[in-house]
């Protein structure tokens, strides 16, 4: 793996900062943020792990989750937002050392640029995990917009699983449901990794839930009663969305996770993971995206 040095925020800042819009500064841990500000929203990323952590539609609450007990250390992911997840799921399949989901979410990535559209702004970012090149492009906007592509440097098929490990703000985990998944097929991780198939009603949180459903382009949206919204994660390149909800022991043995926080938090993972890893011919790309969007109830 090559690992890419730290840019330093001031150097970033005056290469790449826009006034009014996009500042980067020494964030806690000294990791490089970027805020920024545009006419529909309000963002917030870090180029350690190419880690976005704040998503706010102007009139909205936050969007996405980040738990108060969270590191912000090198060599730790942060605990909330979106972790990018690559080239594996999850426990490394063979080596137990390896990091969990990968060492994207704890590596520096590179800006290559940034582009100012009408009311958004989108912040490309790169980085290089032998044998792939990764390049990905955020978009702040009236919606949050993510793109991974991974293209295969090497001279032989390579295969990789990924995930846009989003983490959604909730009024109440237990009230939330989730529709988009009706008849899709699951892999049940708190229960033996049993093939299941979701029941024609929406997904609700009565334990720790932890899935990964398999073979679905379906986008999702999670219904928030509590808060009054709707939130739509929609997707392309992705045949997994992961379903996840720690609930009380888990997050209580998690130390970067507040004991209460899982009442707070719902993922809706754009994945290929398990058996929708992607096998990549020498040369070839291949771009995961993912869309998050949000509507008044
Ligand atoms: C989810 C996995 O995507 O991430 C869970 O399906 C895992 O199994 C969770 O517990 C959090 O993982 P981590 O490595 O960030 O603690």
């Amino acid at each position: 793996m090559r690992y890419h040095q730290a840019m330093d925020a001031q150097e970033v800042d005056k290469r790449f900062g826009v006034p009014g819009v996009l500042t980067f500064e020494s964030g806690p841990g000294g990791l490089t943020r970027a805020s920024v500000t545009t006419a529909s929203c309000s963002g917030q990323m870090y180029l350690y792990g190419a880690h976005v952590t704040g998503f706010q539609p102007v009139g909205h609450k936050p969007v996405l989750f980040v738990s108060d007990a969270t590191m912000y250390q090198r060599g730790k992911a942060i605990r909330g937002g979106v972790p990018v997840c690559f080239p594996w799921f999850g426990p490394h399949p063979s080596d137990k050392a390896a990091p969990s989901h990968g060492p994207a979410r704890i590596t520096d990535w590179e800006l290559a640029g940034v582009d100012r559209e009408e009311d958004a702004l989108s912040l490309n970012l790169s980085a290089a995990f032998d044998p792939y090149q990764v390049d990905y492009r955020v978009t702040f906007g009236h919606e949050l917009s993510m793109a991974l592509a991974v293209r295969n440097t090497s001279e032989s098929t390579a295969t990789f699983e990924s995930a846009l490990h989003t983490y959604l703000a909730v009024g109440d985990a237990r009230q939330v449901g989730i529709t988009g998944l009706s008849g899709v097929e699951y892999l049940d991780k708190v229960d033996g990794t049993k093939r299941k198939t979701q029941p024609d009603q929406p997904i609700t949180f009565t334990g720790e839930t932890d899935r990964v459903y398999v073979d679905t382009g379906s986008a999702c949206v999670l219904t928030d009663p509590v808060i009054g919204r709707q939130i739509t994660v929609d997707k392309s390149g992705s045949r997994s969305t992961v379903i996840w909800n720690p609930w009380v022991d888990k997050a209580a043995a998690m130390g970067d996770f507040g004991n209460e926080e899982w009442l707070e938090m719902a993922c809706i993972e754009t994945a290929n993971a398990g058996p929708n890893a992607v096998a990549l011919a020498p040369g070839g790309v291949h771009e995961m995206s993912a869309t998050v969007t949000l509507r008044d109830l």
